[in-house]
C-alpha cells in the first residue's frame, strides 16, 4: 500500500550534528558544526542593523498581503546590485527570492532540468554537503572537479583546470563565489580569469554560489573574481544567501539570479522558474527580504550593517590566526598554518571522519565528519582546549 514503502531517510551530515550537540549533557561541548556565526559568548544575536529595520518595519508596515511570486522586487534589484554592481551583466540580469538559498539552488536546478534534461552540474570536489542532493533531487547528473588538495590544504587549481576543461555546452559548473563552503579554500584572481576563459572556449553555464559575501576579505572584495567572470561570459546563475551576513538564519531569505543572453531570454527563465516556485510554495516568506531591502536602501542603515559584518569578519579572522598559532606551539610544526590562509566561516582540516567521530564522542567537540570546523563558531577560551584534543586524536 502506499507509504508502506518508505525506509527513514539518512540523517543530514550537517543538521543532524546540532540535535546531536544540544542532547549532548557534557557542559563542555563545543558546536562547530553547523555553519553559525557565534559571538565570543556563543550566542548568535540579531544583528544590531536588523533590529533597527525590523523595529520600522514594525511600525510602517500596515498589510500581510501577498507580495507575488518573485518575492519583493526591490530587494532583489538591491541584492543585485550588492552583487553584479555597475557590471554591464547587470542590464541582462533578473532576480527571483527564493526561500534561503537552497531554495535558489533547487529553483535554478529545476530550471537547468527544464532547459537541458540531460545536463551535468559539476562540483568541486569537496563541496558543500547539500550541492548533490539538491542537483540530484532536481534529476540533474552530478560529477566532481578537483579542488581541494589534501596536502596544501589549498586549491589544486592545475588539476582544477584540467577537470573543468572537459565541461562542454550541456555542462553547468557550479562554483563557490567566495568562502569555500567546506574548505576554505577559496579560488584567486587568477583561477577565476583561467575558469572565464574556459568557460568562453567551452561554452558551459557557471553556476555561481555565494553565501558568505562579506566573511572573506570585505563585501566588495570577495566578489571581485565572481564579478571578472559575469562581465566575460554570455549567461550565468547565482543563488546568493542573507542567512550568514544579514544573520537571518530563520528568516530564510535568499535570492536566484538569471543572467541570459538578453533581457528577454532572462525574463523567459524567470516565468519559468516562477511555474516551478508555483508548483512548490507559491512565493516566498517576505520577513528577511523587507529587512534586506529597507538596509541597503538607507544609508545609516547600510553603514550599520557593513560596519557589524567586518567586524564578524575580524573576529573569525583573529579566532583563524588564533587556532593556527596555537597548533603550532603545541605541536611544534606549522602543519595546521593553512588555517589562517583559509578565508571565511568554515575550514576542512584534513583529518578523517573517525577523527572528526573521537573529538564528537571522546571530547564533545562536534564537526562535520568531512573534517570540516565553524571557525565563526569558536570562542576564545576553546582554543586551547581544540588544539590540544585535535593534536591528540590525530598524533601530530
Ligand atoms: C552549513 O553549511 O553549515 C550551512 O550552510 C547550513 C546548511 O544549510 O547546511
Amino acid at each position: 500500500m502506499i507509504l508502506d514503502n518508505l525506509d527513514a531517510a539518512a540523517a543530514d551530515p550537517i543538521l543532524s550534528l546540532s540535535v546531536a550537540c544540544r542532547a549532548d549533557e557534557r557542559a563542555h561541548k563545543i558546536d562547530l558544526g553547523i555553519g553559525v556565526y557565534r559571538d565570543n559568548q556563543g550566542n548568535t544575536p540579531v544583528m544590531q542593523a536588523i533590529k533597527q529595520a525590523e523595529a520600522r518595519l514594525l511600525e510602517e508596515q500596515n498589510s500581510k498581503v501577498y507580495v507575488g511570486m518573485p518575492g519583493n522586487e526591490s530587494f532583489n534589484a538591491a541584492m543585485m546590485d550588492l552583487l553584479i554592481g555597475e557590471g554591464e551583466s547587470k542590464a541582462r540580469s533578473v532576480g527571483v527570492q527564493t526561500p534561503g538559498a537552497s531554495g535558489a539552488l533547487r529553483m535554478l536546478a529545476d530550471v537547468i532540468k527544464l532547459s537541458a534534461p540531460d545536463a551535468t552540474v559539476w562540483l568541486s570536489d569537496l563541496s558543500y554537503a547539500n550541492h548533490a542532493p539538491i542537483m540530484k533531487t532536481a534529476g540533474l547528473k552530478v560529477r566532481y572537479y578537483a579542488y581541494f588538495d589534501p596536502e596544501t590544504k589549498l586549491v589544486n587549481s592545475q588539476a582544477m583546470l584540467a577537470d573543468i576543461s572537459q565541461a562542454g555546452a550541456n555542462d553547468v559548473v557550479l562554483l563557490h563565489g567566495c568562502c569555500h563552503n567546506p574548505t576554505g579554500a577559496d579560488l584567486s584572481f587568477e583561477d577565476w580569469q583561467a575558469v572565464t576563459e574556459l568557460a568562453q572556449k567551452q561554452g558551459f553555464l557557471p553556476f555561481i554560489d555565494i553565501a558568505y559575501q562579506g566573511f572573506g576579505d570585505g563585501m566588495d572584495a570577495d566578489v571581485t573574481g565572481f564579478r571578472y567572470l559575469a562581465e566575460r561570459v554570455e549567461s550565468y546563475l547565482v543563488a546568493s544567501s542573507c542567512s550568514k551576513n544579514f544573520g537571518l538564519y530563520r528568516e530564510r531569505t535568499g535570492l536566484a539570479v538569471i543572467v541570459g543572453k538578453s533581457l528577454e531570454q532572462s525574463n523567459k527563465i524567470k516565468s519559468r522558474m516562477l511555474e516551478c516556485a508555483r508548483s512548490t510554495y507559491t512565493m516566498p516568506p517576505d520577513h528577511g527580504a523587507a529587512l534586506v531591502d529597507m538596509i541597503l536602501r538607507d544609508q545609516t542603515l547600510k553603514q550599520t550593517w557593513l560596519d557589524e559584518v567586518d567586524a564578524m569578519r575580524h573576529r573569525v579572522q583573529g579566532l583563524r590566526e588564533q587556532l593556527a598559532g596555537a597548533l603550532r606551539e603545541k605541536s611544534g610544526n606549522p602543519h595546521f598554518d593553512f588555517i589562517a590562509q583559509h578565508k571565511g566561516m568554515f575550514s576542512v582540516l584534513g583529518i578523517t571522519p573517525e577523527h572528526a567521530q573521537a573529538l564528537r564522542q571522546e571530547h564533545a567537540i562536534y564537526l562535520v565528519d568531512s573534517g570540516r570546523i565553524n571557525i565563526a563558531g569558536m570562542q576564545e577560551a576553546h582554543i586551547d582546549y581544540i588544539a590540544e584534543k585535535l593534536l591528540a586524536v590525530t598524533g601530530f
